[in-house]
């Protein structure tokens, strides 16, 4: 059942062109430009007015939910807040009845994720869930939801779920504020995003021998450091979580913003760094965090855009001054760097992503460890 691949996860990351259009399937219409939910269609008003939206998962899912945070703020300005699923029990927040809580699993068996929902549901809110799993608890026990259509995922390590939450959210964003003109320009671009995204990802695959090579000059490392920002902050943590699940390296994802808070303190020549720096409006903030990096003899290795401004090498410019100081930073030094298509920047999360998930995987098997069977972890967490 794993076809030409070695593994379940890399079968799995290689899917994901079609597993991504399975999941939009019925429910896009590219032409028109709409989105249509089935499972959500006789509650999208009722949500549109609640007074708050919560989103509740562990893991993987929750990196989901907040890869999706900002553009559900931007597109419905409902206060949207991202829960880990455990740490909402802990806390046993108020909740309220025209709250909406929105719960993200694969599996949809997952006890702290089950158990959130139990007190949500007590509480009078109303439950939605976005689910792999047909029948499952989470899919049962919500009011409506969405499957995601991912197909069986086998690999212990969420890949193809965690792109299909990712597009699942951002069709549930889209279709609550389907009532706004004022977004329709900002919803079409998204769409027409959507529409060629599935190829974009299947050209990233392509990157696969690269990052091999390259994941072998890392084996030997202990620990790895994750950069992003703004929509890729998501990435970096969930990026970090693959890394560190099967290959074992202490892979932390940290948001650029909060590199002087104290992270800058780990930098030195010999830390491996990825560094997100696809270009989005938050570019010349991110080129601010390279030069902190490189001003510390960091060797960063980039994701960044096709055709972008050269970030270190500084021989191409886009405009004027913030190149110049990446160029001033890093005049002699080239470093490793992959080039992903660009798209709407609430979607390049699911390209970037990808590289990550291909780097986790040539780490772990690198290192003889077998990606499908991380020890200590199970498919379904369904203990406390
Ligand atoms: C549904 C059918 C699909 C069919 C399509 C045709 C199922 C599972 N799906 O897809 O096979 O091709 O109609 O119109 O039979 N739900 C929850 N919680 C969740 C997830 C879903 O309550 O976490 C509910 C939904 O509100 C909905 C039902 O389950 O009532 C099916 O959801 P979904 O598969 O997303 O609906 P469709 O895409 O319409
Ligand atoms: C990591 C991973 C886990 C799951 C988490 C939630 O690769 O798979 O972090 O994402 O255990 O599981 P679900 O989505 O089934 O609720």
């Amino acid at each position: 059942r794993k076809g030409n691949f070695d593994h379940f996860m890399l079968k799995e990351i290689f899917e994901q062109p079609e597993s991504i259009v399975n999941t939009m399937r019925g429910r896009v219409n590219f032409e028109n430009r709409t989105v249509k939910l089935g499972g959500l269609s006789n509650y999208i008003s009722a949500i549109r007015r609640s007074r708050r939206i919560v989103m509740i998962a562990c893991g993987t899912s929750y990196h989901s939910c907040l890869a999706t945070r900002d553009l559900f703020e931007e597109l419905t300005d409902i206060p949207i807040s991202v829960e880990i699923a455990s740490y909402f029990l802990d806390r046993r927040p108020p909740l309220f009845r025209d709250d909406t809580c929105i719960f993200v699993s694969q599996s949809g068996e997952t006890a702290d994720t089950i158990l959130a929902l139990k007190y949500c549901i007590e509480r009078g809110a109303m439950c939605v869930g976005v689910v792999n799993a047909v029948g499952s608890g989470i899919s049962r026990q919500t009011l409506c939801g969405v499957h995601i259509n991912a197909g069986p995922e086998i690999g212990v390590a969420s890949t193809k779920a965690y792109t299909s939450q990712y597009i699942t959210l951002v069709m549930i964003a889209l279709s609550l504020s389907e009532d706004r003109l004022s977004k329709q320009s900002r919803r079409n671009e998204i769409i027409d995003g959507l529409g060629k995204i599935s190829a974009q990802l299947q050209e990233v695959l392509g990157l696969n021998d690269r990052i091999q090579a390259v994941s072998e000059t890392l084996v030997d490392k202990l620990k790895m450091l994750i950069l992003g920002r703004g929509y890729q902050y998501a990435t970096a943590l969930e990026g970090a979580l693959k890394i560190k699940e099967i290959s074992y390296i202490l892979a932390e994802g940290i948001l650029t913003g909060e590199l002087k808070h104290g992270p800058l303190a780990l930098v030195d020549a010999d830390i491996p760094i990825i560094m997100i720096a696809t270009k989005d409006k938050l570019f010349d903030k991110i080129i601010n965090g390279i030069g902190q990096v490189t001003a510390r003899s960091g060797k960063p290795i980039f994701i960044a855009s096709q055709n972008g401004p050269t970030l270190v090498e500084g021989k191409k410019k886009e405009n004027g001054s913030v190149e110049t100081k990446a160029e001033l930073q890093s005049a002699e030094t080239s470093y490793v760097r992959f080039e992903v298509p660009e798209t709407v920047d609430c979607l390049q999360g699911l390209l970037n992503i990808v590289i990550l998930q291909i780097f986790g995987y040539w780490l772990a098997v690198k290192k003889g460890y077998n990606p499908d069977h991380p020890r200590n972890l199970a498919k379904a967490v369904t203990t406390e």
